[in-house]
């Protein structure tokens, strides 16, 4: 977010790099139940963003102090591939993947009815497979998917988008020169039954009637998202009874 380039992010006819509009978003995938050994699980493209999501639980929860006898912890561990950006990254955990694991785990907390599950842990996994801008809100969009497929009682799925200002424009779902180059980045979620915003951050300026003309756009795209992710689990649950494996 430098906000500095001589890379001409938006044209004169107002399309961006990659072709887009002011409000539009990238292409969109959503799989849910790609993994077989986990509880749950779901894969996102957005863009070339490439993101797997697994969940295990609700189990006993591990390290044992972390219990909470009232209701079930959500552990949420956000990790980006080695290989997943075209910078040197050194795998592990840094102070990034710590930061976004835990707005993650607090998003999720405002839909997932943890109370249901007192002492136990519900433990979400994103990996980065590929990363180009906003794998904060695709990583977010996987989890909650991933959380149904495994079954967990949920007030809601959460769709999530990052919307910003490149050019002095203000943009949907910022791709990575966008977000390298441009003014803002602001990643929203939220539960879209009620419009309630579970994710809200900022990285960069924009005036107030900025800032509120991309929250709508967030909210209205964050809408068409939930619809991807609603129709992924129809396909996969109608695909599992068809097989006759409604168990899985
Ligand atoms: O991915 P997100 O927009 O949620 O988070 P960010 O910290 O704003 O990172 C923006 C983008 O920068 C990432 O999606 C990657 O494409 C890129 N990045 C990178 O190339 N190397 C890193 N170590 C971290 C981020």
């Amino acid at each position: 977010m430098s906000g500095q380039s001589d890379l001409e992010l938006v044209n004169k006819k107002g399309i961006r790099l990659d072709g887009r509009k002011a409000g539009e978003l990238r292409n969109i995938k959503i799989e849910a139940g790609v993994l077989e050994n986990a509880d749950g699980s779901a894969y996102v493209e957005i863009g070339k963003n490439k993101v797997r999501a697994a969940v295990y639980g609700p189990r006993e929860c591990h390290p044992r102090h972390l219990q909470d006898p009232t209701k079930a912890i959500i552990q949420c561990k956000y990790n980006m591939m080695a290989f997943s950006v075209s910078d040197r990254k050194r795998p592990g955990p840094d102070r990034r993947s710590v930061e976004i694991s835990k707005i993650i785990a607090e998003a999720l907390e405002a839909v997932v009815l943890t109370e249901l599950y007192p002492r136990a842990s519900i433990d979400v996994y994103i990996e980065i497979l590929q990363a180009n801008a906003g794998t904060r809100c695709a990583g977010l969009t996987a989890a909650s998917v991933a959380l149904a497929d495994a079954g967990i009682p949920m007030k809601d799925i959460i769709p999530a988008v990052a919307v910003g200002k490149a050019d002095g424009k203000v943009l949907l779902d910022l791709n990575k020169e966008e977000d390298n180059f441009g003014q803002a980045d602001v990643p929203l979620a939220l539960i879209p039954k009620t419009n309630e915003i579970v994710l809200l951050q900022m990285d960069g300026n924009m005036t107030r009637d900025e800032f509120d003309k991309a929250i709508e756009m967030g909210v209205a795209a964050c809408h068409e998202i939930y619809e991807l992710q609603k129709d992924a689990l129809r396909r996969r649950y109608s695909a599992a009874l068809k097989d006759g494996d409604s168990n899985e």
